[in-house]
């Protein structure tokens, strides 16, 4: 099956938590979020992919959906096709809401599923927001990555959280790619806060995956990137 191919770029305390909002900044004044960016942006990929909880962050204030004034055509629905840049959100029940199709330059292009309504389809042709469909009630994850690389013709994709879909996509078999900045922090939350790759349901009888180590820097304030390449 053909797809991109997955980079999974994370900042995380010691304790692979990603609550970033719970850290403090590191020495020398940097935010941690600082960090993320500025190590994201040398791979250079113009697309980056994260999970419901972490795109409602970049989308829009609460609008209640209107009845569409006419039916909505079936199927995928491209906004903008000659997007260069894209920020691509996983809504499988349809609850992001969207005033204008892009999130900082970046087209918006969500992932959703049967199930949810024609005023929702509706609202995002009207904002603008490109929309594909990707299994009946739930995001089947190969076939996302499948529409990504035929419909929108990407090639590489940074997957950037939260610890839901990145430990989904995982499981999947789906990263080929784990690039995380480590900050001189530690949380401390155990269980109750969201790690690096926490994929829903019971744990799998053994670890995701092992990896070969690509590549090692020191940054400022104490924090270290790692970049591995997942082992088949
Ligand atoms: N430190 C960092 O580098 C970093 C980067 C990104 C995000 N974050 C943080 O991570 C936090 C959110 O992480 P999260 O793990 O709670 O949420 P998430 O991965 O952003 O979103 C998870 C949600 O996506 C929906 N989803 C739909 N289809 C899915 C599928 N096939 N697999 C997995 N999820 C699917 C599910 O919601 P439904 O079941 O409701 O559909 C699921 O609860 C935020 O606080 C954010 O700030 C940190």
């Amino acid at each position: 099956m053909k797809r991109p191919y997955v980079i999974c770029h994370m900042c995380t305390t010691i304790d692979a938590k990603v609550l970033g909002d719970r850290w403090s900044k590191l020495p020398g004044g940097k935010a941690g979020g600082n960090l993320f960016e500025t190590t994201a942006a040398r791979f250079g990929i113009d697309a980056w992919l994260v999970g419901t909880t972490t795109m409602k962050e970049f989308s829009g204030r609460a609008a209640k959906l209107r009845p569409p004034p006419a039916p909505v055509r079936p199927g995928d629905f491209v906004a903008n096709p000659k997007a260069k840049s894209f920020a691509i959100g996983i809504d499988a029940k349809g609850v992001l809401r969207f005033q204008s199709g892009d999130v900082d330059g970046d087209h918006v292009v969500l992932l959703i599923t049967e199930r949810v309504s024609d005023a929702y389809r509706a609202h995002l042709r009207k904002a603008g927001v490109s929309y594909l469909l990707c299994g009946p009630t739930r995001v089947d994850l190969p076939r996302a990555m499948n529409k990504l690389y035929t419909t929108l013709g990407l090639r590489k994709l940074m997957l950037e959280g939260g610890g839901r879909l990145n430990g989904s996509m995982l499981q999947a078999g789906l990263v080929d790619e784990i690039s995380q900045v480590v900050l001189p922090i530690v949380d401390g939350g155990g269980p109750g806060v969201t790690g690096f790759f926490d994929p829903p349901g019971r744990p799998p009888r053994s670890a995701a995956a092992s990896l070969r180590l690509l590549g090692h820097e020191s940054l400022k304030g104490g924090a270290h990137w790692f970049r591995y390449r997942v082992r088949r």
